[in-house]
């Protein structure tokens, strides 16, 4: 057991399991995109150990950038706006495998896909270490997932309780 801030987690998926996991994602990438030369997008900060793991697995030609979202309220007709930071690359023509650490209630994701898709790539998919199905409320859907767990708070391999635990090589899981 460990405890971040007020919180007691017990351990959920090992370092062993998830290396594992993100092995065979790498396999489906590097046969999904042998000659496409894909642009990795990693959205900072969760992703960051996920996105590093994942494209080491890559044997195929492939680039990587990291991007930043804000959030703000837009204006009644555009709503929440999710907009990225640090997004330099022309994704014309590119295809784009953006990597996320968690699709959780999918909002983060659904409301940033349309600034991608306007930049007109060739392709987009999304990779993401973990998907929590019972909180799905928006219409995402992941193309490469390394785990589906319940509805309940994690932290670990890049996922942070409140900035803290995402050193953690392993998953922990919030303790009932
Ligand atoms: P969404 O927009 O609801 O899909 O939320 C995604 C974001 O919420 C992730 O990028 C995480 O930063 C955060 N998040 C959701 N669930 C967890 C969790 O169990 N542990 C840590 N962060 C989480
Ligand atoms: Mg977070």
């Amino acid at each position: 057991m460990i405890t971040v801030h007020d919180k007691i987690f017990i351990p959920f998926i090992s370092r062993a399991e998830i290396q594992q996991r993100v092995h065979e994602l790498g396999e489906m990438i590097n046969a999904d995109y042998d000659g496409k030369k894909p642009l990795v997008l990693g959205i900072l900060n969760g992703s960051f150990i996920f996105a590093a793991d994942l494209f080491r697995e890559l044997t195929i030609e492939a680039e990587i950038s990291f991007i930043k979202l804000a959030s703000y309220k837009g204006t009644s007709t555009t709503g929440h706006v999710v907009t990225a930071i640090g997004l330099e690359e022309d994704l014309h023509g590119r295809h784009i495998i953006i990597v996320e650490d968690i699709i959780d209630t999918g909002k983060t994701l659904s409301s940033f896909l349309p600034e991608i898709h306007h930049r007109q790539p060739a392709s987009v998919k999304i990779a993401t270490f973990l998907t929590k199905p019972d909180a799905l409320q928006y219409d995402v859907m992941a193309d490469y997932t390394a785990f589906q767990i319940e509805n309940k708070f994690v932290v670990g391999y890049g996922l942070d309780y409140d900035g803290i635990g995402r050193n953690l090589p392993d998953l922990y899981i919030l303790k009932d």
